[in-house]
């Protein structure tokens, strides 16, 4: 068993759209030569703007869509080159919870159903005991199995979702915005539980938000993407962001504690199309510190102890 649970090396993702008579190929990138490694126990945050690649580098990880480059270890084992029939036992490994309890459960399907499935796609037979520990393990009553998702809370509909991707006891979970469709005070709630399962699960956690301040509260490390490609990596806590964009993330982000709210200084300008990308720096057009430079080259990811920066004018 390696210390180093998730390797993730040069993984990028490029979709093509378009192609028919009246629109044109056009092809962009989701995900840029990406590079990242979590330790075992460590909680990971990733951060940054709608359309960043968030949910495009969680899927990757999982090998729901292929990589155009790169690759992705789990505990030593090459995910990305795995041949199908081996990447049912691998992904067993890893769990997803999705940010929309509502559409991620299927309304047909009672609360035993739903919790059962991972075992039934893994082809296992399913002790209904498990099904009534994991209900209790994620706050909720073991009589709620005979109910259906449409009968639950906002809140509870998350924690079937997260009772979910813990039944075949994985290793590494995969939180894409799990509290982002949840009320603030039910977010903080679904934040302890988190905060408690990892302990008693053993767990790893990616944990993927567009809200700095919950990250820098929730995680071991933050890592900020921005169009694809990472730009900042930092410890969490009290270190101040170097990098102007996350800078402007953190000014306009939500922060649990209300007396440590800062003054709400919202990103401005537009976020360049993904088609279109600038020539440097994908976040000059918006930066207050933008340079000459910045307009021509892109600045390159450079590595500094556990922290890392791609700017030429580091805050
Ligand atoms: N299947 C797909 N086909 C084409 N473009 C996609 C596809 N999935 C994602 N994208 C594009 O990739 C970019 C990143 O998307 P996504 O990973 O969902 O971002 P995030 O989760 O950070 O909001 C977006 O521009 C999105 O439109
Ligand atoms: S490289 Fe230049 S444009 Fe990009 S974030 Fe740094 S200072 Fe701003
Ligand atoms: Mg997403």
């Amino acid at each position: 068993m390696s210390e180093r649970l998730l390797q993730i090396d040069g993984l990028s993702k490029h979709f093509s759209t378009g192609g028919g008579v009246f629109k044109p190929a056009r092809s962009m990138t989701a995900v840029r030569d990406v590079s990242l490694s979590l330790a075992r126990g460590e909680v990971v945050g990733v951060v940054g703007e709608s359309g960043c690649g968030k949910s495009t580098l969680a899927r990757l990880i999982l090998r729901l869509i292929e990589p155009s480059a790169g690759s992705v270890l789990l505990d030593g084992v090459n995910v990305t080159s795995l041949p199908a029939r081996e990447l049912r036992s691998i992904r067993r490994r890893m769990g997803m919870v999705f940010q929309d309890p509502y559409s991620s459960l299927d309304p047909r399907y009672t609360i035993a159903e739903l919790l059962a499935e991972p075992f039934v796609v893994q082809g296992r037979p399913m002790p209904k005991a498990a099904v009534r520990e994991m209900l209790e393990a994620v706050g909720l009553p073991s009589a709620m199995t005979g109910q259906y998702a449409h009968q639950l809370s906002g809140g509870q509909r998350q924690r079937i979702g997260i009772a979910r991707a813990l039944m075949l006891k994985p290793e590494l979970l995969l939180l894409d915005e799990p509290t982002a469709s949840l009320d603030v005070s039910i977010q903080a709630q679904i934040i302890e539980l988190l905060s408690g399962l990892r302990g008693s699960f053993g767990l790893t956690y990616l944990f993927i938000s567009h809200d700095l301040g919950l990250v820098r509260y929730f995680c071991d490390r933050v890592v900020v993407m921005y169009l694809g490609a990472v730009v900042e990596v930092m410890p969490s806590g009290k270190s101040m962001p170097r990098h102007p964009y996350t800078r402007a993330l953190l000014d306009s982000s939500f922060t649990p504690d209300p007396a440590a709210r800062r003054s709400i200084v919202p990103l401005s300008g537009e976020i360049p199309s993904p088609f279109n990308l600038p020539a440097g720096c994908a976040f000059a057009g918006r930066c207050p510190r933008a340079s000459e430079i910045c307009r021509t080259e892109r600045p390159p990811l450079l590595q500094d102890g556990a922290s890392a920066i791609a700017c030429f004018s580091p805050l």
